[in-house]
């Protein structure tokens, strides 16, 4: 059977982006020949400060909107990174695994550090390992992931080979990376070329999952769009999308919200003023979100529920973790006495 392991950081709330472009397709891999963990990665969170009292709600909320999505408990692993100690153990070996040179490529380092390299935690530059970590101390053999992450998927096939290559063994997999059908990134309401953030400064960027139906109605009549009508088809390069970055990014939410081509949706709206098409968007969004907020509060207000199954998933995790550090020590020569 094929293992799938993927995160999330529980860095605030969950957005119609993150849904889109993740969480929805990890629920459909449950049906697919897969075994699959989901993982609230709350290490990999504070590698920017987080509040520590805003945290644990944090992860909960991530883990409400998992299970609200349709992942399974029963069928999938439901749990967060802390709970399950061989994720930071496993990530100190391939800090010793990984090189320097290797982390100064990465580009979401590069980003997220900014101008203040200097200052940025040595967590944030260790991350790629901690990730590799997550992902080979269940030997995982297949990885959803956004465009975002390919480079630290990329670094983790490194890792297991230096590793490999090291110790002289053909112990961890190469993981493949899964990258779903038509890739949806969502992008901010008030920049298009932004991605839609939950660390946004401005709530209006971002339909967060939690919002209710005024809410979402109020984000989309006041997101950004430019005064011509809806196009009439796709953007027929990089250039046309970036001419008019609000508009495809509200027909791709459309589409993606009611499994359509954006050739569809510019065949059913193209031509049609904005107002017109934001109602209908509107729409779709509330029908579809509807029903998972819903059950996100009705999960929010048990935070007990909550707690056992990340709880029973962390116990189900350490299962599968524990064994694969112990041989891992074991290749190292770290003794076990
Ligand atoms: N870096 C991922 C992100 O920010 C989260 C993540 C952590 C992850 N560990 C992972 C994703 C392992 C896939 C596999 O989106």
């Amino acid at each position: 059977m094929k293992r799938i392991f993927s995160g999330i950081q529980p860095s605030g709330g969950v957005t119609l982006g993150n849904y889109l472009g993740a969480i929805r397709n990890w629920a459909k891999l449950q049906q697919e020949d897969y075994h699959c963990l989901y993982c609230m990665v709350d290490l990999h969170a504070i590698t920017v400060f987080q509040d520590p009292k805003a945290l644990p709600q944090q992860t909960r909320e991530v883990t409400a909107a998992l299970l609200a999505a349709g992942i399974d408990p029963k069928t999938s692993i439901v749990f967060n990174q802390s709970a399950v100690a061989e994720h930071a153990q496993l990530a100190w070996i391939f800090n010793c695994v990984a090189r320097v040179g290797w982390m100064n490529r990465m580009t979401q380092f590069k980003e997220k550090a900014g101008k203040h390299r200097e200052n940025a935690s040595l967590g944030l530059y260790a991350y790629p390992a901690l990730m590799a970590a997550d992902i080979l101390i269940y030997k995982a053999t297949h990885v959803p992931v956004g465009d975002d992450q390919k480079q630290h998927l990329e670094l983790t096939r490194d890792v297991a080979q230096k590793f490999n290559s090291d110790y002289g063994v053909d112990y961890f997999p190469l993981t493949e990376p899964l990258i779903y059908g038509a890739a949806t990134r969502v992008m901010s309401l008030r920049d298009g070329s932004k991605k839609m953030s939950k660390s946004d400064p401005s709530d209006m960027s971002r339909i967060n999952l939690i919002d209710d139906a005024d809410t979402i109605a109020g984000k989309i009549r006041k997101a950004k769009t430019d005064p011509e009508p809806v196009p009439v088809a796709p953007p027929a390069s990089d250039e046309e999308r970036a001419a008019r970055p609000e508009a495809y990014n509200l027909m791709g939410i459309y589409a993606a919200l009611t499994d359509k081509s954006l050739a569809e949706v510019a065949d059913e709206f193209g031509g049609a003023p904005f107002s017109a098409f934001k109602g209908a968007l509107t729409d779709v969004a509330v029908a579809v979100m509807g029903p998972i907020t819903a059950e996100m509060r009705r999960l929010m207000d048990h935070p007990d529920e909550i707690d056992a199954i990340l709880r029973r998933g962390a116990e189900d995790a350490r299962e599968i973790a524990a064994p694969i550090l112990r041989e891992v020590y074991d290749i190292v020569g770290l003794l076990r006495p």
